[in-house]
């Protein structure tokens, strides 16, 4: 079979052929000064984002499950404590609860936004609950005015996991910088993907901050101190380095990302009855494009689209209470919404990089697949 065009999932060279040269010249200096870890580069990253995002505090760390699980111990989360956060995320948002010692409470999300659903965290909110975790899932954000409110009538702590909304707005505020504290991923394929892992908490308050600063190092702010408990979780500099360089773009990336996104919709637009482009509620930053189809029809649609040379894929094979590590929470059957959308969702090749010729061939091979796979 002739395949006449690949259009991959993520384009990671094309971003880098932009940037490589800023980046190659940080590096050096890296090399020449060798200073690896935090430090000067991580310092000016950390204040780059946070003003970036309009928050008081930022600090580097190694990868965002670590971000979750330093924003959960930094608060002081006890064993059993309950914490509350979507049905429909990638693994990482329920492992982190687990890792910081508290047990993780799963809730259905809203079929539109694919995002938690407040009428359920209202639901399952116990006197043991002590945070809740929105997830802006795929680069929408979550409902985060009914969240806040809840939490504040319930005495509870709100962590965003913003790790997939990198630069999305909820209310003209970045989302990160709205929850008591919010945790970032800069995994390499993120809408600010490091080159390699690394991770970021993000909060206004001084005292949550020095805590994370301490969690993250061993339990001090100097190589000397070990005051408390803390981990090994230091942002190295390279990564540092690279999303300096790569911040001022972040803006106009996620613009092409919500460009590609209409275009996406209008070609759409004449499967309607088959096919349902995702909701955008507020100022999603589409890392990931998920639609809806026909749930007998998505895997035979994803080996044809694949075959055809485009990189689909399911975001996320799951849901969360269906994989081998979550499914002694005995939630099979208690989360519809989530498990039907995970049935039914297909993610589509999402990137600055995207053409229109590009998303025509998409568009076009998921019309005929839907009827000949
Ligand atoms: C929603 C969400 N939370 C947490 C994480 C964990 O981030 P990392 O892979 O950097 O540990 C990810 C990353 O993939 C994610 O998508």
């Amino acid at each position: 079979m002739e395949v006449r065009r690949t259009v991959p999932f993520v384009d990671l060279p094309a971003q880098v052929a932009v940037v490589r040269k800023e980046i190659e010249d940080r590096i050096a200096q890296i090399i020449d000064t060798t200073s690896f870890i935090l430090r000067e580069h991580c310092q000016r990253f950390e204040e780059e984002y946070a003003a970036f995002l309009g928050a008081g505090h930022a600090i580097g760390v190694g990868n965002g499950t670590d971000a979750l699980v330093l924003a959960l111990r930094a608060l002081g989360l006890k064993s059993g404590d309950e914490v509350i956060t979507a049905g429909n995320s990638f693994v990482a948002t329920a492992e982190a609860i687990v890792l910081a010692g508290g047990r993780p409470v799963l809730v259905d999300v809203d079929p539109d936004t694919h995002n938690m659903e407040p009428d359920r965290v209202r639901a399952a909110i116990t006197s043991r609950c002590r945070a809740l975790i929105p997830v802006h899932l795929y680069g929408q954000p979550a409902p985060m005015a009914e969240l806040l409110d809840l939490a504040d009538r319930h005495g509870l702590a709100v962590i965003e996991d913003a790790a997939q909304a990198h630069g999305a707005s909820y209310a003209g505020r970045r989302v990160g910088s709205i929850g008591t504290l919010g945790c970032f991923s800069f995994y390499p394929t993120k809408n600010l993907g490091a080159f390699g892992d690394a991770g970021a908490v993000v909060t206004d308050d001084a005292d949550l901050a020095t805590r994370v600063r301490m969690l993250r190092d061993h339990g001090g702010l100097t190589a000397d101190d070990h005051d408390i408990i803390g981990q090994n979780s230091r942002m190295d500099a390279m990564q540092a380095a690279v999303l300096s360089v790569k911040l001022p773009y972040l803006d106009e990336w996620n613009e092409r990302r919500r460009q590609c996104a209409r275009q996406y919709a209008e070609r759409l637009a004449g499967m309607a009855d088959r096919v349902a482009p995702p909701v955008a509620i507020d100022d999603h930053v589409y890392h990931i494009y998920v639609v809806r189809v026909p749930a007998e029809r998505r895997d035979p649609l994803l080996r044809y689209l694949r075959q055809n040379g485009i990189g689909a894929g399911v975001h996320y094979p799951g849901p969360i209470h269906r994989t081998g590590a979550f499914a002694h929470l005995g939630l099979e059957g208690r989360l519809p919404i989530a498990e039907r959308l995970n049935a039914e969702m297909l993610s589509l090749p999402m990137h600055p990089a995207l053409t229109e010729d590009d998303i025509d061939y998409v568009c076009e091979h998921l019309a005929t697949g839907l009827d000949v796979a």
